[in-house]
């Protein structure tokens, strides 16, 4: 299966295979990143990347096809991305499957890019159904039940910015360069967590987030301190991380919770972390910390597989495609795509949710 990724700012594109046993392999992986065209406005710029993606797909492509080293013709069929993201990237990435699809007279299916990212741990881990997943990234924070393909229960969403949006924000308003999680995580090591700071949603009973008010707070905090000098810095930035962690072990708690009472006692316990925050070291050893104390096993796929990637669309393609769950060529892409819409909305919830 060859699988296309351009929902936000990597290009990407990756082949892989089930093997008889059911386990999955990866036989090419080329994932383009667009970090430098975007790192000087602060964030991800949509009409760049729709650009880039234009540039870059066709070449990473080629090379996915050269890594995996046999002809088109071998390929059972095309997956890509096609939600929910950036529009104009979105459709770059459909419209070339849909017209390799075409050509190779392939079957063709259009990806919920969150479904991708909640299947991965079978890729990578040989995970079976159900667990729980906590997918945190610069785009997307919710907690689901992962029960089968195309059978998702979110548990959690959140209410304003996503994980990594928040760590971006606090970045920069702190003076630290884009993408601010990595550079958040490195000051912070050098920091003292001793600046007080809210733990926004804490002890409620149903397993949202919300971020906005952890930034305001830390604005503030940093504005009654300015001008800022390193070891300053260091402090928010420890005290920041602190107050993340305390939130999602409470938030996933929760989870784990309800995880339990929806599937019994005797479902498998589980806990898959994916996104581009679950790189954080600190974050990691306080989902192991709940994890443990819940007796949940605690499934964190290898960080190039955790971020966007071409491999979780084609391994989403190859679990649809062999249960007849194909495409046809008018599959639209959808800037929005929930995997639950049967959620009810979270109260308060803006546009994110
Ligand atoms: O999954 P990802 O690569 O891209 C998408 O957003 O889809 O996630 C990127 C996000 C960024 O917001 C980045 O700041 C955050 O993940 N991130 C981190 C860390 N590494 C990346 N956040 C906290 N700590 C980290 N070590
Ligand atoms: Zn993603």
């Amino acid at each position: 299966m060859l699988g296309i990724e351009t929902s936000c700012d990597e290009t990407a594109a990756s082949v892989v295979r089930q093997g008889a046993d059911g386990a999955g392999e990866i036989l090419s992986n080329v994932v383009r990143s667009q970090l430098d065209l975007h790192a000087a406005y602060g964030g991800v710029v949509p009409e760049i990347a729709a650009r880039a993606h234009v540039d870059l797909l066709d070449t990473a492509v080629t090379q996915a096809m050269a890594d995996f080293g046999l002809d088109f013709a071998a390929l059972d069929g095309i997956a890509a991305a096609a939600g929910p993201g950036l529009i104009g990237g979105l459709i770059v990435g459909l419209t070339t499957g849909k017209a390799m699809a075409l050509g190779l007279e392939k079957p063709f299916m259009a990806i919920n890019h969150l479904e991708a990212h909640a299947l991965s741990a079978g890729l990578t881990d040989g995970l079976d159904f159900p667990y729980l997943l906590l997918l945190v990234s610069g785009g997307h924070t919710q907690l689901l039940i992962v029960k089968d393909v195309g059978a998702y229960e979110r548990l959690g969403t959140t209410l304003d910015d996503a994980l990594g949006e928040a760590f971006d924000k606090a970045a920069k308003l702190l003076g630290l360069p884009y993408p601010g999680g990595p550079e958040v995580e490195r000051t912070a090591a050098r920091g003292r967590a001793t600046i007080k700071l809210p733990r926004p949603m804490l002890g409620r009973s149903e397993p949202h987030f919300s971020l906005a008010g952890l930034k305001t707070a830390l604005r503030q905090e940093a504005i009654k301190r300015a001008p800022l000098d390193d070891q300053t810095v260091a402090d928010l930035c420890a005290s920041f991380q602190e107050a993340v962690a305390d939130v999602i072990q409470d938030r996933t708690a929760r989870a784990m919770d309800l995880y339990a009472t929806r599937l019994g006692e005797k479902a498998q316990r589980a806990l898959v972390v994916a996104g581009g925050v679950a790189a954080n070291q600190r974050l990691r050893g306080a989902l192991q910390d709940v994890a443990r104390a819940r007796g949940f096993s605690l499934v964190v796929p290898p960080p190039a597989l955790c971020t966007d990637n071409g491999a979780m669309i084609a391994w989403a393609g190859t679990m649809r495609l062999a249960r007849g769950l194909t495409d046809d060529l008018t599959a639209p892409a959808r800037a929005r795509w929930p995997l639950d819409p049967d959620a009810p909305p979270a109260l308060g919830a803006g546009v994110k949710a």
